[in-house]
């Protein structure tokens, strides 16, 4: 292989007490694809930071082309052609994906128009399709995600960092990204990229740098690497990943969902006569290619969109009463009694605020149930403490912005809170994304614990392994439509498959 294109030399980080990066060593060559594998809060986004001008080195040395250099911002990164794609969009949701593209760049008195149009060259180039013009707020987290690629490229990166990239792209997006990334890879450029889905280091890496805990453990070549190897090197023993799948107990119809239309801003019918059930005692899953529909359906159930056709009905186990959520307002849901928690995709939009620390966000969820004038932030902190504790969150304490945490970590405390929040219905949508293996697991046994308890709890997940060991029952959807509901314990991978593409699919199947 050519030359180091960057050497990391006994790189240490620490915030507080907690010290993210150890000693830590790492090469990265021109022309190659260098993963970096870690448990969640091992110090690898840290790292990265570092190389990207965001944080300083508190000791040791990088060097670019074997030269040191010294980088103190994000500007001096981009100088010596150092691009990074961040676990958290860092774009503005007001703007549009040109405006988000060239903003911060010399580019004379932003020609909108000329960016825009080079941008859809890099676009072409690279075969991306975003609409340029679209602003960032309209966008999915996938077309976020993409703009933020774009970005990178356009500004001519040849040290390319991605953080977690794949985690909200469908597999075929992550196709297209990989088959980017190789084409970088011939051009000689080096790339970093980080991703908890061991299938995808195998496949994309050439070799495999590992940390834990902060320190560097060690780097193989991709090809003498297997997914026990990598896990043992990640984890420091060897784990067993299995869900156990309990018989649903004592179910009864909890949320009835009956033919729900829904139409979105641009008059496009994403949700077309989707009828289901979901029973107390069980895990639903919902599988489908991202962008389905799986979105506005939960979003729907939650009151927080407007379905035009349908009902969307709860039977309430204290009053027995059966309430019709249509038209109602998440707010006028809650003040119905309905108990739902929701897990959204987008969890530093939707689910938690960034700035605010743990024990705040706890409080967002709770503080209106609260009868006096004074916010009550004992509870909130208990809770906060205890999720802490439960979820093993790696946070210096309570008080820490939300913002500050690791993206796995970010994901345990919003699953945590809505837990806590004891919920007949609990809908998680990839509850899992970013997080490493083993508190994966931990996520699905919570689910598991949840299904017992009776709550009825609703899955949207992308690994159809996992959803095919987790869940009762398999709900697909293609295109807004109901494709089928499948027993979990029979499912074959191969029949959700052509269930998620059924292209022309016939509507709304009612399961029962
Ligand atoms: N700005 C900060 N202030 C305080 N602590 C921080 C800050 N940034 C990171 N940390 C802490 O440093 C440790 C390493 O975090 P980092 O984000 O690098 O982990 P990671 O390996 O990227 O994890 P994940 O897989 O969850 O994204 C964590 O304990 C995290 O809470
Ligand atoms: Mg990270």
């Amino acid at each position: 292989m050519a030359n180091p294109a960057i050497e990391l030399k006994g790189i240490t980080k620490a915030f507080g007490h907690i010290i993210a990066n150890e000693n830590v060593d790492l090469t990265v060559f021109r022309g190659e694809i260098l993963a970096i594998l870690g448990e969640n809060g091992s110090g690898k986004t840290t790292l990265m930071n570092m190389i990207s001008g965001i944080y300083y080195p508190d000791e040791g040395h990088i060097f670019i082309d074997g030269k040191e250099v010294n980088i103190s911002s994000p500007k001096d990164a981009l100088d010596l052609k150092i691009g990074m794609i961040h676990q958290h969009f860092k774009l503005v949701d007001v703007f549009n994906a040109t405006e988000n593209i060239v903003l911060g760049l010399d580019e004379g008195k932003y020609d909108i128009k000329a960016s825009a149009k080079k941008i859809q060259e890099t676009c072409d180039r690279y075969g991306f399709e975003i609409d340029v013009n679209k602003k960032i707020y309209e966008m999915s987290v996938s077309e976020k995600q993409t703009v933020e690629i774009v970005k990178a490229l356009y500004k001519g990166a040849d040290i390319l960092i991605l953080d977690e990239p794949t985690a909200v792209l469908t597999p075929q997006e992550t196709q297209k990204l990989f088959n980017v990334l190789r084409k970088m890879r011939e051009d000689g450029k080096s790339i970093i990229i980080i991703t908890h889905k061991l299938h995808e280091v195998l496949e994309i890496s050439d070799r495999v740098s590992v940390l834990r805990k902060g320190k560097y453990i060690g780097t193989i070549n991709t090809a003498e690497a297997n997914e026990s190897i990598l896990t043992e090197m990640m984890v420091g023993e060897k784990i067993s990943l299995d869900i156990e799948r309990s018989e649903p107990k004592d179910t009864t119809d909890r949320l009835i969902v009956k033919g729900v239309d829904l139409y979105n801003k641009e008059g496009v019918q994403v949700l077309k006569d989707i009828s289901f059930t979901a029973k107390s005692g069980e895990i639903l899953g919902i599988a489908g290619i991202s962008g389905s529909g799986q979105r506005e359906l939960l979003e729907s159930i939650a009151g927080l969109q407007k379905i035009s056709g349908g009902e969307i009905l709860y039977n309430n186990p204290k009053t027995n009463e059966t309430e019709n959520l249509k038209d109602k307002t998440p707010m006028q849901i809650r003040n119905l009694g309905v108990r739902l928690s929701f897990v959204p995709e987008d969890r530093l939009g939707m689910g938690l605020v960034g700035n605010m620390d743990i024990i705040d966000n706890m409080m967002l969820r709770s503080y209106r149930k609260g009868k006096s004038v004074f916010v009550e932030r004992k509870q909130p902190k208990a809770l906060a403490e205890k999720i802490i504790e439960d979820l093993q969150v790696v946070t210096p304490d309570a008080k820490t912005p939300v913002r500050r945490l690791s993206g796995g970590n970010v994901q345990k405390v919003l699953v945590g809170r809505e837990i806590a929040a004891s919920p007949t219905v609990l809908m998680a949508a990839y509850p899992v994304r970013g997080l490493d293996i083993n508190s994966s697991y931990m996520i699905y046994n919570l689910l598991n614990e949840q299904k017992e308890n009776g709550v009825a709890v609703i899955f949207v997940g992308e690994d159809l392994d996992v959803l095919i060991e987790l869940c009762d029952r398999i709900l697909v959807v293609c295109g807004g439509r109901v494709t089928g509901i499948v027993n979990g314990r029979e499912a074959k991978k191969e029949e959700l498959g052509l269930l998620m593409t059924k292209g022309n699919a016939k509507g709304g199947k009612s399961d029962e």
